[in-house]
C-alpha cells in the first residue's frame, strides 16, 4: 500500500511540509511516493491508496499548477473513490487565505468521492505554515501523514 503527496512549490516552504507529510506515513508502515506536480501524472493517481495534496496559498486558493493538475484528475472521475484523502498549504500571512485554500483542494478530493479525515487537536482542516514551516507546523504534517496512512489502512481492511 502507498499513500502518494502531490505537491506545488516554488520558493521550498510547500516541499518542507510535503517532506515531513512523508515522513508520517512512513511511520505507519505505508509507502510514501512524493511527487511534485510537474512528475506526477494523473495515473499515479488511480494506483495510490491515500492521495494527500500540497499548494502554497495563491491569492486564498491552490496554486494554478495544482488546479490544473486536479482538472487533469476527471481522467479517473468516479475511479478514486474511498480513497483516503488530505491537503497542506503554506501562505505568506496568518489571515491570508490558508484555510480557503486547504479547503480549495480538499473540496477537490470531496467531488472525488475521497474520504477527508479533519482533526479536532490541531490546524483542523490540515496543517498551514506561516512561510517556512516551524516545529508545530513540521508536526502538524507527519500528524497528517500519518492520519491518512492509518485512514488508508483501515479502508482497505474494510474492503
Ligand atoms: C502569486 C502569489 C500569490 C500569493 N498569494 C498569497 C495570498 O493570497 N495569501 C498569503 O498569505 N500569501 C500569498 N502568497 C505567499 C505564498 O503563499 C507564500 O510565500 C508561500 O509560503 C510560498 O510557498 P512555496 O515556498 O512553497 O512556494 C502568494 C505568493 C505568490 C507568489
Amino acid at each position: 500500500m502507498h499513500v502518494l503527496i502531490v505537491y506545488f512549490s516554488r520558493s521550498g516552504n510547500t516541499e518542507k511540509m510535503a517532506r515531513e507529510v512523508a515522513q508520517g506515513v512512513i511511520a505507519e508502515g505505508l509507502e510514501a511516493k512524493l511527487k511534485t506536480v510537474a512528475e506526477a501524472s494523473v495515473d499515479d493517481l488511480a494506483l495510490a491508496d491515500g492521495i494527500i495534496l500540497g499548494s502554497p496559498t495563491y491569492y486564498g486558493s491552490m496554486a494554478a499548477e495544482m488546479k490544473s493538475f486536479i482538472d487533469k484528475s476527471v481522467k479517473y472521475h468516479r475511479k478514486l473513490a474511498g480513497k483516503a484523502g488530505g491537503a497542506f498549504t503554506t501562505s505568506g500571512l496568518t489571515g491570508g487565505g490558508n484555510e480557503t485554500t486547504l479547503l480549495s483542494m480538499i473540496t477537490a478530493l470531496l467531488i472525488h468521492g475521497m474520504a477527508v479525515q479533519g482533526t479536532s487537536t490541531s490546524d483542523h482542516y490540515g496543517p498551514v505554515a506561516v512561510g517556512a514551516p516551524d516545529d508545530k507546523a513540521l508536526a502538524g504534517c507527519r500528524e497528517l501523514g500519518s492520519r491518512v496512512a492509518k485512514l488508508a489502512k483501515a479502508l482497505a481492511a474494510a474492503r
